[in-house]
């Protein structure tokens, strides 16, 4: 494999990923009558055009609202689902990438690669390097397989212990660290036998176990009895510390945002509205559809809340086949409704770029950029 050390990386030392205006649009099916007619095909654009970076061993999160794209995300970061445009450059170990130019991937200066342009045939590697858990454990393990053969399996796939002595052993040492103890009487059940918790603790250790650079949590807590969310959020803790994992970390709940989260995107009908280190976005929200989901949060101290305007938000979020010209927002911003003269050149009709208002602080909203 030639690589070109010499010349310069895409991402820095630090940097693990660089997404630039990723989008995935999904075509809705035309009828013959609308074919034949010529009319254009129409899209979901689920995921329309975002750009983040992630440095090693961040919580990056993506929160908002149901149907906003978050999954869609997540999954084509995993290849799961077609990327219809954008970059999505990550560094991969120096074998890894040895394994996906033999499968026709361009590696790119500092062992990057773009996954957008990786053949579906080396996907299988990929799989080493970015790694999914998700919302429901039950659903995403095997219910035939033991929690043995459900933690053997991404092993004897990518090759990574050739016998069965090693595997063991390796299964042995995830299960102490997910702290599913003693790991013998673990390894012998069936998915169905274990608690939601246990299950999710299962999920995480078949996605760790290849050791992954970055892994997508989907709402990992979510489904799980609120006495044990905390437990499975300190497993990530760990987790991270250990093994250096790098999660890009999916809720609609910004309470637990705020509890795991290194820095949080705002996402809006698959954009991002707003991007903050995580206490900057809770404590000083600028976009007025962050503040909408802050002032959701239940708050026992109301006086914690006074300071914020516009707790309303209005109505539901439009489709993602039809999106609102202009700022995609402005049909529920409470902003635009009271200032509709001075901003009705504005937020109906261009859309609002992403703009650093401090450092680190990214806000897309015509109140901030300049007009
Ligand atoms: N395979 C698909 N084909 C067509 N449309 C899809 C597909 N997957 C997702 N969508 C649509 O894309 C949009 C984004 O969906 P996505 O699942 O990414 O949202 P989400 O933010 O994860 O929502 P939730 O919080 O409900 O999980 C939705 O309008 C959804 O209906
Ligand atoms: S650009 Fe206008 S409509 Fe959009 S969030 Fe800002 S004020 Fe509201
Ligand atoms: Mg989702």
């Amino acid at each position: 494999m030639m690589e070109k050390v010499s010349e310069k990386s895409i991402l820095a030392p630090d940097e693990v990923l660089k997404v630039e205006n990723l989008k995935v649009w999904f075509p809705l099916k035309r009828g013959i009558g609308e074919a034949l007619r010529g009319k254009p095909r129409r899209y979901v654009r689920a995921v329309d055009g975002i750009s983040f970076t992630l440095k090693e061993k961040e919580t990056f999160c993506l929160v908002g609202e149901s149907g906003c794209g978050k999954t869609t995300t997540g999954k084509a970061i995993m290849r799961l689902v077609p990327i219809t445009d954008g970059k999505v450059y990550v560094k991969v170990p120096k074998e890894i990438a040895e394994d996906l130019w033999v499968l026709g991937t361009d590696i790119l200066p500092g062992n990057v690669v773009d996954l957008a342009q990786v053949p579906d045939r080396a996907i299988k590697p990929l799989r080493r390097v970015i790694q999914m858990v998700y919302q429901d454990p039950y659903a995403s393990l095997n219910p035939r397989f033991t929690v043995r053969q459900i933690l053997e399996e991404p092993l004897m796939i990518h090759g990574i212990a050739l016998s069965r002595e090693e595997r063991l052993e390796i299964i042995a040492k995830i299960l102490e660290t997910v702290k599913l103890v003693p790991p013998e009487e673990f390894m012998e059940r069936y998915p169905h036998q274990l608690s939601g918790g246990q299950r999710q603790r299962v999920a995480f250790a078949r996605a760790i176990i290849v050791n992954p650079k970055i892994t997508v949590a989907d709402e990992p807590v979510s489904m799980l009895d609120v006495s044990i969310r905390a437990e499975i959020l300190e497993l990530m803790e760990e987790l991270k510390e250990r093994f250096g994992v790098t999660y890009i970390f999916i809720t609609h709940d910004l309470a637990v945002a705020r509890y795991i989260c290194d820095r949080i995107a705002v996402m809006y009908l698959g954009k991002f509205v707003e991007i903050a280190d995580a206490r900057r976005l809770i404590e000083n929200p600028l976009h007025p559809y962050t503040k909408a989901l802050i002032a959701a949060i239940p708050e026992p101290d109301p006086e914690n809340r006074k300071h914020y305007r516009n707790l309303r938000i209005k109505g539901e979020v439009p489709s993602a086949v039809n999106i609102p010209p202009g700022c995609r927002f402005h049909p529920r911003c409470v902003d635009f409704e009271e200032r509709r003269k001075e901003l009705s050149e504005y937020c109906p009709v261009k859309e609002p770029p992403l703009i650093e208002i401090e450092k680190d602080h990214y806000v897309a909203c015509w109140l901030y950029a300049k007009k």
